[in-house]
């Protein structure tokens, strides 16, 4: 049996998928085979996740019925919400969601998960009930009630909605729907890995999706957007910007919000969240950290993009979210909320030929070590 290591696993196929694809040296990604360019300008959130989940765009039938199920859905259990009370309103919303969502398996026992029609109905509820999640804790922790779905609203219009108790403007949901769009799915990454080592085992899909979040939350991966918006406050103006990025790297320091295990070019997603940044400035005014970014990212690039080390999809989405006024430890659970769907589409995959996965190691210990006994050592 070969046995070479690659630390990380890089460029080791874990998986056949049909779900999406990534071009990291010409900076493409796909969502079943369509850009996601395309997507952002054509589609919505919901239809995207349908595409994500069923392989196809939805007929206008499908589309309905997905629409009304997702939307009939959205409402979560009061024992979900006193769960959410009991936890420590200092705690990260990260690992509120992951407790409510691993919580959520208790009340919809769905342990067979060859039945085709209990994994919809999974499906439909872990799309719908994670933005009430989301937004029921960002409003406990600051003892306010939390807000009833409207099923009126769209599915990012009601998102703001049961934040703010108002309705934002049409312009912020269209904004956040191509957000939430970006961070949909995007290949064998560290979450949805964790996530298909756990549906391997055939576990219920809301312990894969808990796992998942587990994994998204990490500053490496999902929780870097919180870090560079950490990081663009600390510095303050555009022109303290060079002075960061150099003391940074000379100290070895890595940059958030930079660099990706696959592309070596630009992130297209940094590229629209940038386009959205700019859209979202002419209705809103600017935004100071958006000024820092751009120095940070032009300053960041002479040392690094020779390395193919550029702004990955985290460096401009904080910024978009802060305009917003999200709290910038939500930013990483709006990441999850949008990342379910292409979570859920591997778990759906993995489950039609499914093998467990239990990789092997190199043992790099001793062996017939003789035992000493605990008073002679
Ligand atoms: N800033 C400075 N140097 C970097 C960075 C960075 N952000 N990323 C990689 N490098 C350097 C690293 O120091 C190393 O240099 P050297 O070879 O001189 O030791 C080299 O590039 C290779 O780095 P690596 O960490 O071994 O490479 P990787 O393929 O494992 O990196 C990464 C992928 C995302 C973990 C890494 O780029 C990183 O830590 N970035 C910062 C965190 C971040 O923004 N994560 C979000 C990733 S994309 C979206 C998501 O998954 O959520």
């Amino acid at each position: 049996m070969p046995h070479d290591f690659m630390p990380g696993l890089a460029g080791v196929p874990a998986a056949t998928s049909s779900i999406s694809d990534v071009d990291g040296q010409r900076g493409i990604l796909e969502y079943r085979g369509v850009r996601v360019e395309t997507l952002c300008s054509e589609s919505s959130y919901l239809e995207t996740a349908y595409l994500l989940l069923f392989g196809h765009l939805p007929s206008p039938r499908e589309f309905q019925q997905w629409t009304t199920d997702v939307t009939h859905h959205r409402r979560i259990k009061f024992r979900i919400i006193d769960l959410l009370k009991c936890l420590p309103e200092s705690g990260h919303p990260m690992d509120a969601l992951q407790a409510a969502v691993a919580a959520l398996g208790m009340f919809y026992p769905g342990r067979n998960v060859k039945d085709v029609e209990n994994n919809y109905w999974s499906t439909v509820r872990l799309v719908a009930k994670l933005p009430t999640i989301v937004a029921a804790w960002a409003r406990l922790r600051h003892g306010d009630d939390p807000i009833v779905p409207r099923d009126d609203l769209e599915f990012s219009e009601n998102f703001f909605y049961m934040l703010t108790e108002s309705v934002a403007p049409p312009v912020w949901g269209e904004i956040f729907d191509d957000c939430l769009i970006l961070h949909a799915e995007h290949t064998m990454n560290a979450s949805t890995f964790t996530g298909l080592v756990t549906a391997s085992t055939l576990a219920d899909p809301y312990t894969v999706v808990a796992s998942s979040i587990g994994a998204l939350k990490g500053p490496l991966h999902g929780g870097a957007n919180e870090e560079v918006v950490v990081m663009l406050r600390e510095i303050g103006t555009p022109d303290k910007a060079r002075l960061h990025v150099e003391h940074a790297l000379r100290n070895k320091k890595k940059l958030m919000g930079f660099g990706h295990r696959v592309y070596k070019v630009k992130d297209p997603r940094a590229t629209v969240l940038q386009e959205l940044c700019r859209r979202l400035f002419k209705e809103c005014g600017s935004s100071p950290l958006y000024e820092v970014a751009l120095e940070v990212e032009a300053a960041a690039g002479a040392t690094l993009n020779g390395k193919g080390i550029y702004p990955n999809v985290d460096f401009y989405s904080g910024i978009i979210y802060d305009k917003m006024g999200v709290d910038v430890d939500l930013f990483t659970p709006l990441f999850a909320m949008a990342r379910v769907s292409g979570w859920l589409a591997h778990w759906l995959e993995q489950l039609r030929e499914n093998k467990l996965f239990r990789p092997d190691q190199i043992y790099s210990g001793e062996h017939n070590r003789p035992y000493v006994p605990i008073d002679q050592r």
